[in-house]
């Protein structure tokens, strides 16, 4: 099986860091256009030097803050000046929120419904006008395992990617009929760079690969996840070779979720 995605216009959120950007890098080898979309100008643009060496796909760096719907909007209409209509939309962008229910404030509730929920709500209602008239899409929404098996002191996110979860269901269900496919994808422990900012701050004096292999012990496969293994199973589903996979939430989390 060859996975090709030539000619595909793809956005990606937080594009320039982790997953996203290991996304992106494998949508260009695989001969796709990618635009990717932080807030931060200077990490975009190292990404965006980064992922073209990949491929011969363009890569657009656009800064926007997905939780303000102005720069939802926007973001999309550059990404569509610039590539063309939009064929896959990752939404990938997100921070780790959590903590005691009583110490999340109303203010923490909604920052984190509006970078994991709202924005790919708005972000979904701007690219599926075009999906429907090629007739082809693809959407995936980055979820983590607080989704399916949600923890003590796991709000507000767990309660976000549940929501997430269930868009990504309904939006497979109205974008089946016009071969839009939209699945989530469950991150558990995975290496990227919001890990490294936590080896960043650990006061002790360890290496980052003993602090992965550390932070690995607890996981069913013994480590963390690498961005390659996540990126891989995004490249199968808005390739077509993920033509008949639509409405599931895929655990890429080294058997970490008790819940299928
Ligand atoms: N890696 C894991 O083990 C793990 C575990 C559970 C869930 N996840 C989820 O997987 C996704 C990727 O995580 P990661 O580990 O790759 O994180 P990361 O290394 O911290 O990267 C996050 C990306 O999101 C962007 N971003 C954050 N807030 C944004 C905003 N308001 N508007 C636009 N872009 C924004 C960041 O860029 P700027 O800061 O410049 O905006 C960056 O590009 C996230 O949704 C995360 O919650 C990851």
């Amino acid at each position: 099986m060859e996975i090709r995605m030539d000619g595909r216009n793809a956005i990606i959120t937080g594009g320039s860091l982790g997953l996203g950007k290991a996304i992106a890098t494998e949508y260009v080898r695989s001969g796709a256009n990618v635009a990717i979309i932080a807030r931060r100008q200077e990490p975009l643009d190292r990404a965006k030097a980064e992922i073209e060496k990949a491929g011969s796909g363009k890569v657009v760096a656009i800064a926007a803050d997905i939780r303000l719907a102005e720069d939802c909007d926007q973001a999309v209409t550059r990404a569509e000046a610039e590539l063309g209509g939009i064929d896959i939309l990752v939404n990938n962008a997100g921070t780790s929120q959590r903590g005691p229910f009583l110490d999340v404030s109303d203010e923490l509730w909604q920052d984190d419904l509006d970078l994991k929920l709202f924005a790919s709500i708005r972000l979904c209602r701007r690219v599926i006008p075009g999906m429907r008239e090629r007739r082809w899409g693809r959407i995936i929404n980055v979820l983590n395992v607080g989704a399916k098996m949600p923890g003590a002191e796991g709000a507000p996110t767990a309660v976000s990617r549940a929501a997430g979860m269930a868009l990504m269901k309904v939006l497979s269900n109205e974008g089946a009929p016009y071969n839009i496919l939209v699945n989530g994808m469950l991150v558990g422990k995975i290496r990227s760079d919001q890990w490294e900012r936590r080896h960043a701050e650990d006061p002790r004096d360890i290496s980052l690969d003993d602090w992965y292999a550390e932070a690995g012990q607890d996981q069913p496969l013994g480590r963390l996840g690498l961005p390659e293994e996540f990126a891989n199973m995004a490249c199968f589903l808005a390739s077509d070779a993920g033509s008949y996979i639509t409405g599931t939430a895929i655990n890429v989390d080294g058997g970490l979720c008790k819940v299928v």
